[in-house]
């Protein structure tokens, strides 16, 4: 056994690190512990952050806590360990939904993991119009590998399928319109419930495309009635379809690791993005994304791509509020006791 130093800084590096991934509705439904003795955080879903109406399976909740997973490995690694994910390690336990293990650094953790560490602090999601100007191809294919390299796909579809697919967010969006109770469930994380950084702040959100091509939602239902103009968004959008061979809870957590690794990347090549889940929370609308494609696969996330101005940051919860401290105690640097072979490098 060695004695290995993680101080409290560094923990809640960590930690701040999870929390800037993405979430839907910005509900960062997670809490984090850190087992001293084995150095391994563990990742629960916070049930209390929720979304009924709009997520009832929790789909959504997993995709944003695999972001957060994703972006727990990148600063894992960069603080000098190798992470080790367990996904639902504990069947009887639903709500720890991964754990991941600080071990040594004996081999690498991938490429671009500092421009990756880097990027997960100036990741933003971003609703405003792009220019249109292409992402290269190569580009392209290094989102697609890094979707890949995390059991997911990333699919840049052409245009008459681009057209399809925003039709079909049109409708979810129409629908979530016409259901009071989604209406009331998405306004009230719309400034945050109690605001204290969770939700949406208006500032975040971006104006309707004058056009009405591309259905950015309106968290609201109040921005056609004026509360920001709409403008002219991009005619041909690059929009990229993110999707698992299967639909179970681990996918649900693998589409998210690879969402997030995707954003990262994109962050690193200036390449801004912005989400369209309208659809994917509606069965028959999700169902239809996945169109004729043999063999059929799980849509997970439609991701527009393009360049354009960086989103505002977001709110975030601070770490003390998502850190239990029960165990871990972040207020003073501390010591612990690994055993040998998980040692940082
Ligand atoms: C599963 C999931 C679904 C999301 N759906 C949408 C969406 O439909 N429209 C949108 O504009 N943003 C969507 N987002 C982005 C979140 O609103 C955003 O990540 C959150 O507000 C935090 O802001 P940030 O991405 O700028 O850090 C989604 C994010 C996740 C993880």
């Amino acid at each position: 056994m060695r004695t290995v130093a993680l101080d409290a800084a560094t923990l809640e590096k960590l930690i701040s690190a999870a929390v800037a991934a993405p979430s839907i509705h910005n509900t960062q439904p997670w809490h984090y512990r850190l087992d001293p003795d084995t150095l391994t955080l563990a990742v629960r879903a916070a049930s209390e952050r929720t979304l009924p109406c709009a997520d009832p399976a929790g789909r959504a909740l997993h995709v944003s806590i695999g972001a957060a997973v994703l972006n727990l490995r990148v600063a894992v690694a960069r603080h000098g360990w190798r992470p080790v994910v367990r996904m639902l390690p504990d069947p009887a336990d639903p709500a720890l939904l991964a754990t991941v293990r600080l071990a040594d650094a004996a081999r690498s953790a991938g490429p671009h993991r500092k421009e990756l560490y880097e990027a997960l602090w100036r990741r933003r999601s971003s609703r405003f119009p792009f220019t249109g100007h292409p992402v290269p191809e190569p580009v392209r294919a290094e989102l697609a590998e890094a979707a890949h390299t995390e059991g997911a796909t990333l699919r840049f579809p052409a245009p008459d399928e681009v057209a399809r697919l925003l039709a079909l967010t049109a409708k979810g969006e129409r629908r979530d319109a016409a259901d009071a109770a989604r209406r009331a469930e998405t306004r009230d994380w719309v400034s945050g419930p109690g605001g204290g950084g969770l939700g949406l702040a208006a500032g975040t959100l971006g104006p309707q495309d004058a056009r009405g091509r591309v259905p950015v939602r309106d968290f609201t239902g109040a921005r056609r009635t004026g509360m920001l103009p709409s403008r002219l968004f991009e005619p041909r959008p690059l929009l990229a379809v993110l999707s698992t061979p299967h639909d179970r809870r681990v996918d649900w957590l693998r589409a998210g690791q690879a969402l997030e690794h995707v954003l990262l990347l994109a962050t690193v090549h200036r390449v801004r993005a912005s989400l369209l889940h309208q659809a994917l929370e509606w069965p028959d609308l999700r169902g239809a994304l996945g169109g004729a494609e043999r063999p059929a696969r799980h849509v997970q996330m439609l991701v527009r791509l393009g360049y354009g101005p960086p989103g505002p940051a977001g709110a975030r919860l601070p770490v003390q509020a998502v850190l239990d401290t029960a165990r871990t105690g972040s207020r003073a640097p501390h010591s612990y006791t690994v055993p040998a072979g998980q040692q940082r490098g």
